[in-house]
Formats: C-alpha cells, structure tokens, sequence
C-alpha cells in the first residue's frame, strides 16, 4: 500500500465532546441548518450566524483531540507513502493530534475571510463586535466556513488524489452531503480497496468493500496499527 485518502467527519470528533450534526431532532446546536449553514441565512440575520460562530470557535478551542485524531497523527508520522486527510470538519482536531497532511474541505472554525480583500486570517475572538480586517480594515469579515450552496474548498487535489490511492477510508461520516458522500465511489471506480469506520451503517455503506462499526477512538487506533505493522 502507497497511497492513502482518508475522509473524516463529526463522527471522529464526537468523543472530543463536539455535537456530530445529524441528531434527531435535524438541528444543529438548535438551530436548524438553513439559520446558520447557508449564505442567505447570514443575509438574513448577520449577527445570529456570527454568535453561532463565535460560540463554535470557542468551543473547538476548548475540546482536545481524542485517540482517534492521534492515531491519524501517528499515521501521518510514520506512513512513508502518500497520505491526505480530507476533513469535513471546522474543528482544528487533526492538526492538534499530530497530522499535518489535512484538507479542510468545508473551512475552518479557527480562520475569518474577509470578503472584501478576499484575505483570510487565523482568528480566536469573536466576530459578532465587528473587528476590521487586519489587512484592509473593512468590516467585512465572515466566518471561513463553507455554507451549503457554496463549493467546498480544493475539489481538483481531492479528486486527484482519490484517482491515484489504493486505500481509502472514511471515518465517522454519515455519507449525507455531497460531494464528499460521492468519495467512495470515484476511489472504487479508480481501483482503491475501500474500508468505512463508523459507529454505525452509514447511507453509503454499501460502497464500501469492508464496514467496521464501533467507536473511532477505538477503531482508529487499531487500524493505524494494522497498516504500521
Ligand atoms: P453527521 O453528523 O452527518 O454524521 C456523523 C457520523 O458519525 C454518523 O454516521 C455517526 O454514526 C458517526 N459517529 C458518531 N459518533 C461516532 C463515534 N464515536 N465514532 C465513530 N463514528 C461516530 O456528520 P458529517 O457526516 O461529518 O457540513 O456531516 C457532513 C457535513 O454535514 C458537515 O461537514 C457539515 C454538515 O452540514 C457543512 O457545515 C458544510
């Protein structure tokens, strides 16, 4: 094995103690998606979305990674070949268990983008009292998420890399939003063995050549271990 894609979701993130978004009730963090997950949400109502936000950025500041993101990290560490993290997740999980190799395809919680300079900067306040840009000075910063109807974020290096991995495993994702639901499907057209680790069967379970169900932090560690040898 040389080439890995590895897609990972809320899923990895839950035992971190960050909420995954498909309960029950269809809210996230009781609001339902449209509120706070679309542009015209934020038209609407720019400063409900900005306190959501604001809330999320603190409360990925204040989870730690569990033994899932580690394992990936000493993935990243050890694997000699090729290896891309694809994450749906805002959270900065990954990067702080030790894995450098990671596309966030959907933004994140921790970057601001300035719509009028189209500059992005790290950031740990808040949004919602209106700071200006530290390059142009406009307020006119929004969070650097990727709301539904916006395209997610380095489309071309995921597909390729997808075309040429001979494994790909996708972690704690439910398989509900496109384009990362349709992964599976371009690695197995492409010849890659296909292995889902989730806690239970997702919508794209079928796709896979092998589902393994259980909890990431235990599941994760033990697969690390079988392709490390
Ligand atoms: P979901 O909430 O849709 O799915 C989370 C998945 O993780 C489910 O299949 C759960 O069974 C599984 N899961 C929960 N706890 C787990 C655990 N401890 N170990 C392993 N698996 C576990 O989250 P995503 O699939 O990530 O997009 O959602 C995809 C996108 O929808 C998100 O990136 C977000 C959202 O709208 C945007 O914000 C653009």
């Amino acid at each position: 094995m040389k080439n890995i894609v590895i897609l990972t979701g809320a899923g990895i993130s839950a035992e971190s103690g960050l909420r995954t978004f498909r309960a029950e009730d269809g809210l996230w963090e009781d609001h339902p998606v449209e509120e706070v997950a679309t542009p015209e949400g934020f038209a609407r109502d720019p400063g409900l979305v900005q306190r959501f936000y604001d809330e999320r950025r603190s409360g990925v500041m204040a989870a730690q990674p569990n033994p899932a993101h580690e394992a990936l990290g000493r993935l990243d560490r050890e694997f000699a070949g090729e290896l891309l993290i694809v994450t749906q997740n805002i959270d900065d999980l990954h990067e702080r268990g030790g894995a450098n190799r990671v596309l966030h395809m959907h933004g994140e919680a921790l970057s601001v983008w300035c719509t009028a300079c189209d500059t992005r900067h790290r950031w740990e306040g808040t949004l919602l009292d209106g700071p200006p840009c530290p390059s142009c000075g406009q307020v006119s910063m929004r969070p650097d998420i990727v709301w539904f109807g916006e395209m997610p974020y380095r489309m071309n290096e995921i597909f390729h890399a997808l075309s040429r991995a001979d494994l790909f495993v996708s972690i704690g994702t439910s398989g509900a939003v496109y384009p990362a639901a349709g992964f599976v499907q371009h690695a197995r057209e492409n010849g890659a063995h296909c292995l889902e680790l989730n806690l239970e069967e997702s919508l794209g379970s079928r796709m896979f050549h092998e589902t393994r169900l259980g909890k990431a932090s235990e599941l994760v560690p033990a697969w690390v271990g079988e392709v490390l040898g």
